[in-house]
């Protein structure tokens, strides 16, 4: 098979840019590991930035969202047993986010993907990536018993934090910065009516909490936990228990508590790999860098990097110019570290750190009240959050 960009990965990143890729007339095949079914049962953070929102208009897959997703001009901090909103909206002169699930995102995107007659190959085994120093690369793969070989003019590395892209490039050529927490987050899915109209945010001594949500009868919640734990452990009980601590009296009062319907753990981190372009291999997402998910910027991150790089193919084939290709890893990584050290610093700001005891707790605690009390500090935790321009 011959094609002019060979897609790894079938998450967000790659589904996108196939959408990019398509509407500019470029022709991208997707290979994925998975199974549809395996990739839609993933739940990730929902919050997505107006940049984000524009380009899944852009690409014609806005529709549901608008519909059955929720605008929020603020979200709550919570601590010292009480809340303070962050007026988002007024701020930043008028910026929402859209919370609508990354699952949701992944199907509308399948869906138009599908309705569009373009190929994805599921369950392609083995996929390895050759001669992306020369002008020819080649994607192998294994699938029913047969290998296959695709020839592309370019490979899009879309394949998250554990897929063999970014594991192809020469170890040398190659930049890591990581920073592990020492904690994780245990999140529970439930069909319970959000505990507020917006996200609470809290900052407690027994531990961060997060009260979100994915429409308004079904809710997302995380307690910060630790690196130990296994979710067998925590019975649903055991869990609301704990959010409840972290609330404030009135916030625990009214959260209503059922079934979780998905619980799991997952660690945090910050991780970025530079650069994102070794001569025809691109890399994209989560194959790139992760950021903890404090903030919510993972699915945003991934979308703007496919935005450059759908931009920097087009003009490749449309204007013979490598220009946006020569600068797609610089143009990404400058958004990329800047909503890194959000979301490293919010955190910080947030997190039951062991190692800084008593007195890393006050200085979260002043640090608290000046971001609450000051309109520098409050702007610039709301332009943060809402997203810095593309
Ligand atoms: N071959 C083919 N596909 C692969 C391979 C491989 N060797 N390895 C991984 N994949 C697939 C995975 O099965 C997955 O479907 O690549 C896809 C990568 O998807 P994600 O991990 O969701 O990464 P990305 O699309 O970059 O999305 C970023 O996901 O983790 C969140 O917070 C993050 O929201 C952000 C988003
Ligand atoms: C979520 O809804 O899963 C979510 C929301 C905001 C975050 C992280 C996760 O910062």
């Amino acid at each position: 098979m011959k094609v002019q960009v060979a897609i790894v990965g079938a998450g967000p990143s790659g589904l996108l840019l196939g959408a990019l890729l398509h509407k500019a007339g470029v022709d991208a095949v997707i290979l994925e590991a998975k199974t549809p079914e395996y990739v839609l049962g993933r739940i990730r953070a929902g919050v997505l930035e107006q940049v984000s929102v524009d380009l899944l208009d852009t690409v014609g897959v806005g529709e549901r969202m608008h519909r059955e997703g929720l605008v929020h001009g603020g979200f709550e901090l919570c601590f010292g047993g009480a809340r303070h909103r962050i007026d988002m909206k007024r701020l930043t002169g008028g910026k929402q986010v859209m919370v609508y699930g990354q699952t949701e995102v992944t199907r509308d995107l399948m869906d138009a993907r599908l309705a569009a007659g373009l190929t994805t190959i599921y369950e392609a085994a083995d996929v390895s990536l050759h001669d992306f120093d020369g002008p020819t690369p080649r994607v192998r793969y294994r699938k029913d018993g047969a290998t296959h070989e695709i020839e592309c003019d370019f490979i899009a590395g879309c394949d998250g934090f554990h897929g063999v892209s970014r594991a192809s490039v020469p170890a040398g050529a190659i930049r890591n910065f990581e920073r592990v927490y020492p904690f994780g987050w245990l999140g529970v899915l439930s069909d319970t009516p959000p505990l507020a109209h917006e996200l609470i945010y809290s900052n407690h001594e027994r531990g961060f909490a997060l009260c979100s949500m994915r429409s308004m009868t079904r809710s997302r919640h995380y307690v910060q936990c630790s690196l130990d734990d296994k979710v067998e452990q925590w019975s649903d009980d055991a869990f609301w228990d704990e959010l409840r601590r972290r609330l404030d009296p009135a916030a625990a009062e009214s959260l209503v508590t059922g079934p979780s319907i998905e619980k799991s753990i997952a660690p945090l981190r910050s991780f970025v790999a530079e650069p994102m372009r070794f001569g025809r291999l691109f890399l994209a997402g989560d194959a790139a860098h992760i950021v903890p998910p404090t903030g919510a910027k993972g699915l945003n991150l991934a979308a703007s990097d496919v935005s450059y790089l759908g931009s920097a193919i087009t003009e490749y084939y449309q204007e013979r110019s490598s220009a946006g290709i020569d600068g797609y890893s610089q143009r990404c990584l400058r958004r990329i570290w800047r909503a890194e050290r959000f979301s490293w610093w919010f955190t910080n700001l947030m997190h039951k750190f062991p190692e800084t005891g008593e007195f890393g707790q006050k200085m979260q605690a002043a640090e608290l009240d000046y971001l609450v009390n000051s309109v520098a500090a409050s702007t610039t935790m709301a332009e943060n959050y809402v997203g810095l321009p593309l």
